[in-house]
């Protein structure tokens, strides 16, 4: 979705999750708006892929690995970042998992813990770590998390994705409201469904074929009245979302939750 902005001049913007789905989506609307994009991620194979695609199309963009499951990696991410581009202006905390649809009651310790150090820990750990590089460096940047709307919805049997996803929200406020005073915004989008590689371990539990839970999810709702916009959501609808949070434009806007997702009534 070229919008023709260049609301992102030379900063330094860090996207992880960015090799797949909404987080590639992410970084290209980042880079087609002038910002030098570090694709964060832990598969690097994928990763230098979309970084050579936004160099082939003459932005900028540097893929560097990062698994936000560790702690040191996070700092490292962030150490090779800043010697590559200087300071950070925007964090995109993008990376996540999703689990499989077992009940809570079958649900795993050790998946659990798998889902809470990535989706929670990390973006926790990723945020705060960008938070502090900005505010030694002076700048007055944007933080914008990615939670879910399955955050706010008993719908999936499972417990640990949607508590991971409802704890990003929770510690985006927070963070809001300890770096509100230093000129540092943070904000949260939940998207609503995507068709994106995050669905595909939920599609092997269900049997069904690649690629066609999200459609089947987004024809329930549709059929059932829950969706007012009837179709399901695309990358570049939530990669608006959160370049507009991360931009000037919502400059008097921090401690939100921004939901796109064509108003799944679940989610109320
Ligand atoms: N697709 C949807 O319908 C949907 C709905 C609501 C929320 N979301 C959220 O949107 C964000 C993007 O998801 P997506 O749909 O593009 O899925 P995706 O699977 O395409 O993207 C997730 C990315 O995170 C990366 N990642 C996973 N674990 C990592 C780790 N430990 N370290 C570094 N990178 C890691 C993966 O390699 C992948 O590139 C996620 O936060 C997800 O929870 C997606």
């Amino acid at each position: 979705m070229e919008t023709g902005a260049k609301r992102f001049i030379d900063q330094h913007v860090i996207v992880t999750g960015a090799a797949t789905g909404i987080g590639r989506t992410i970084a290209h609307r980042f880079a087609a708006e002038g910002a030098k994009v570090v694709i964060a991620n832990r598969n690097r194979e994928r990763g230098e892929k979309v970084a050579q695609e936004i160099r082939d199309t003459g932005w900028t963009a540097q893929y560097i690995r990062v698994d936000v499951a560790e702690p040191e990696s996070i700092n490292e991410l962030i150490r090779n970042a800043i010697s590559t581009f200087g300071p950070v202006h925007v964090a995109v905390s993008n990376a996540a998992v999703s689990e499989t649809q077992s009940s809570a009651l079958d649900l795993s310790v050790e998946e659990w813990d798998r889902i809470f150090n990535i989706n929670a820990r990390g973006s926790f750990l990723f945020s705060r770590a960008c938070a502090q590089n900005m505010i030694d460096s002076n700048v007055q940047g944007s933080i914008v998390t990615l939670s879910s709307i399955m955050a706010r919805s008993a719908k999936s049997m499972s417990g640990a994705y949607p508590a991971s996803k409802a704890a990003v929200i929770m510690f985006t406020k927070n963070l809001a409201k300890l770096l509100g005073p230093m000129g540092i915004r943070v904000n949260c989008v939940t998207p609503g469904v995507v068709a994106t590689e995050i669905w595909h371990e939920v599609e092997s539990e269900m049997m069904m074929e690649k690629d066609t839970f999200a459609d089947w999810l987004i024809e329930q709702s549709v059929a059932s009245g829950q969706l007012l916009i009837p179709r399901i959501g695309q990358a570049e609808e939530i990669a608006s979302a959160v370049a507009f949070l991360a931009s000037n434009e919502a400059s008097y806007i921090t401690a939100q939750v921004l939901s796109v997702d064509g108003g799944m009534d679940w989610c109320w």
